[in-house]
């Protein structure tokens, strides 16, 4: 294996299907997950996938990633936007994250333009539905190799 990789989803992404499908898609979760574990074995990484509606349940998976994990994909649903406890988290461990979205929210409210995940990602993939995904587990499998 060339790595084990956390992709972690926050609240609401359970809901994908019927979540405002105009903005989200149709793609369920469990299907960007199964997309995930056939990229993810192509790749020879290691794959853990876990989504909570609750910001302490992502702090403590973060927290536990450190000794677990050599990378996090993250998907924080709304807690991108207001949570400085998963910010000092993701510092806390100094993993190399990748912030992921489904939909690209630069065109989204102008509350949604601000991400405190950024501020600690290697770099964010927005806009293009489940397959953000797919590209994250490529740029961890490039940023795992050259480590
Ligand atoms: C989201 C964008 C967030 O603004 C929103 O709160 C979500 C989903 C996305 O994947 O596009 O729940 O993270």
């Amino acid at each position: 294996m060339s790595g084990k990789v956390l992709v972690l989803n926050g609240p609401n992404l359970n809901l994908l299907g019927t979540r405002e499908p105009d903005v989200y898609g149709a793609e369920t979760l469990d299907s960007i997950e199964a997309n995930c574990r056939a990229r993810a074995q192509g790749l020879d990484l290691e794959l853990e996938f876990c989504q909570t509606n609750s910001e302490g349940q992502l702090v403590d998976w973060v927290q536990q990633a450190r000794d677990t994990h050599d990378l996090l994909i993250v998907n924080a649903g709304a807690y991108t936007h207001t949570s400085v406890a998963l910010l000092d988290a993701l510092k806390a461990i100094a993993l190399p994250v990748i912030e992921v979205h489904l939909s690209n929210i630069h065109q989204r409210e102008e509350f949604r333009h601000h991400s405190y995940v950024s501020k600690v990602a290697v770099g964010m993939i927005c806009g293009f539905g489940g397959f953000g995904y797919e590209m994250a587990l490529e740029s961890a499998a490039q940023l795992l190799t050259k480590k």
